[in-house]
C-alpha cells in the first residue's frame, strides 16, 4: 500500500526548498521500492490569498488523511499588518494543534565539511550534536486568555497566558527522555523556575518521571543561561527538553551553531507514528523566487519523514549520507559557502543529493 505523503510548500522559499525535497523522496522512493503518493495543499500566505484562510477546509481534511506531511515555510512582509489570527504563522499553528503535533524534534547536527562556517571557532562546534525537544501545542502560543483589551482607564494593554497542565508536560518529557536515553543518556530540561510558577510545575513533573529512566542523567537549566551555554560549549548538550517559546527561541540559536539555520530539519510528532516535517527556518521572502536558498534543511526533512512517519529507516539514512556526501564535494549554497567557494542554486543543490543517492 503506498504512504500518503501531503507536500505544502507555503510561502516565500517555501516552494523552492519542497521541490527540491519532493525530488529527493521520488528518487529514494525509486531506489528502494517504496511507494508514495503525493498530494499537495496550501497553508499559510498562499492559503489566505487564495481562500480568505491561513488553514482552509480542503488543508486540513489532506493533513487529517496524510500519512505524513512535508512544509517549507510561512509568512512574509505582504501579511504583516494582517490580523492575529489570520496570518500566515496562525495557519502553521492551526495545523499544529489540528493534528495534536505535540513533539518537536529539531537534531542540530555539525556535517563536518561545514565546521569553518559556523559563526563560533571551529572546534567549538566540529562534531556538535545535539537533540532539542520542544513542546508544541501548548504553552504561551496557546494559552488563554489572550488579546490586546483596553483597561476601564482606558490604557490598552495586551497578555498571553503561559499554562502547561501536568499530562502536557508529562507526554514531551516522556519523549525527550526516551531519545535521550536512544542517544548519549543526557537530558537537560530548560525552564526559568526562579520565577515562573508554570516552570516550577514543569520542573517538577520532569524530576518525577525521572525514576522511570534511571539510565538518562538529568538536569536543568534556566533558560538565560541555557542560552549562553549553547552559545559558549555547545558540545556540554546531548538533548535538551524545552517549553514551547524558550524552545522556538533556543532552536534558532542551536541551528546558527550548525554553520547556518539553512540546515537544520525538524519533525512535529503526534505520539502516533503521524507527523509533520518542516525545516527549521523561515519564508525568507528575500530570496524567494532567486533558486538561491538551501534546500538541505527540507532534505534532512524529507529523511525525518521517512524515519519517524514512513517506517523507512535505511532510506532516511541512504538521505542524510547523500547530504554528507555534496557537502564532501564541496558543494554549497550561498549560506554555507565560505571565502572563495563558488555557490550553486536550490535545484542544483537538491540534484546533486539525487545523484548522490545511488553511489
Ligand atoms: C518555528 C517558527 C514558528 C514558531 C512560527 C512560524 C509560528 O518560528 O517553527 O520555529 O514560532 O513556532
Ligand atoms: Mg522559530
Amino acid at each position: 500500500m503506498s504512504a500518503r505523503v501531503l507536500i505544502i510548500p507555503g510561502d516565500g522559499i517555501g516552494a523552492e526548498i519542497v521541490a527540491a525535497a519532493q525530488r529527493v523522496l521520488e528518487a529514494v522512493a525509486a531506489l528502494d521500492g517504496l511507494e508514495l503518493d503525493f498530494q499537495h495543499a496550501l497553508l499559510g500566505g498562499a492559503a489566505l490569498d487564495a481562500h480568505g484562510d491561513p488553514y482552509p477546509p480542503a488543508t486540513r481534511a489532506a493533513a487529517r488523511e496524510a500519512d505524513a506531511i512535508l512544509f517549507g515555510a510561512v509568512g512574509g512582509p505582504r501579511w504583516e499588518q494582517t490580523a492575529v489570527e489570520l496570518r500566515p504563522e496562525a495557519g502553521l499553528l492551526a495545523l499544529r494543534a489540528d493534528l495534536d503535533l505535540f513533539a518537536n524534534l529539531r537534531p542540530a547536527q555539525v556535517f563536518a565539511p561545514l565546521a569553518d562556517s559556523s559563526s563560533l571557532k571551529p572546534d567549538l562546534v566540529a562534531g556538535l550534536d545535539i537533540l532539542l525537544v520542544r513542546e508544541l501545542t501548548g504553552g504561551i502560543y496557546f494559552g488563554e486568555p489572550r488579546g490586546i483589551r483596553t483597561r476601564p482607564d482606558g490604557e490598552r494593554e495586551g497578555v498571553n497566558t503561559e499554562i502547561y497542565r501536568e499530562s502536557e508536560i508529562r507526554r514531551i518529557a516522556q519523549v525527550a527522555f526516551a531519545a535521550a536515553g536512544e542517544r548519549g543518556g543526557r537530558l537537560c530540561s530548560v525552564d526559568k523556575a526562579n520565577v515562573l510558577e508554570v516552570s516550577r510545575l514543569w520542573r517538577a513533573v520532569v524530576d518525577e518521571l525521572a525514576a522511570d529512566y534511571p539510565q538518562v542523567e538529568l538536569g536543568h537549566l534556566y533558560v538565560d543561561n541555557a542560552a549562553m551555554q549553547l552559545a559558549a560549549a555547545p558540545k556540554q548538550f546531548d538533548v535538551l527538553l524545552t517549553p514551547n517559546l524558550f524552545g522556538d527561541i533556543l532552536s534558532d540559536l542551536a541551528a546558527v551553531l550548525t554553520g547556518s539555520i539553512g540546515m537544520l530539519p525538524s519533525a512535529s510528532l503526534d505520539g502516533r507514528g503521524g507527523g509533520l516535517y518542516e525545516p527549521v527556518h523561515g519564508s525568507a521572502p528575500d530570496l524567494a523566487g532567486q533558486n538561491v536558498a538551501n534546500p538541505l534543511a527540507t532534505i534532512l526533512s524529507a529523511a525525518m519523514l521517512l524515519r519517524h512517519s514512513l517506517n523507512a529507516p535505511d532510506s532516511a539514512a541512504r538521505i542524510e549520507a547523500a547530504v554528507a556526501r555534496v557537502l564532501e564535494q564541496g558543494l554549497r549554497t550561498a549560506d554555507i559557502a565560505t571565502a572563495g567557494q563558488v555557490a550553486v542554486g536550490t535545484a542544483e543543490m537538491g540534484d546533486a543529493v539525487v545523484a548522490a543517492l545511488a553511489s
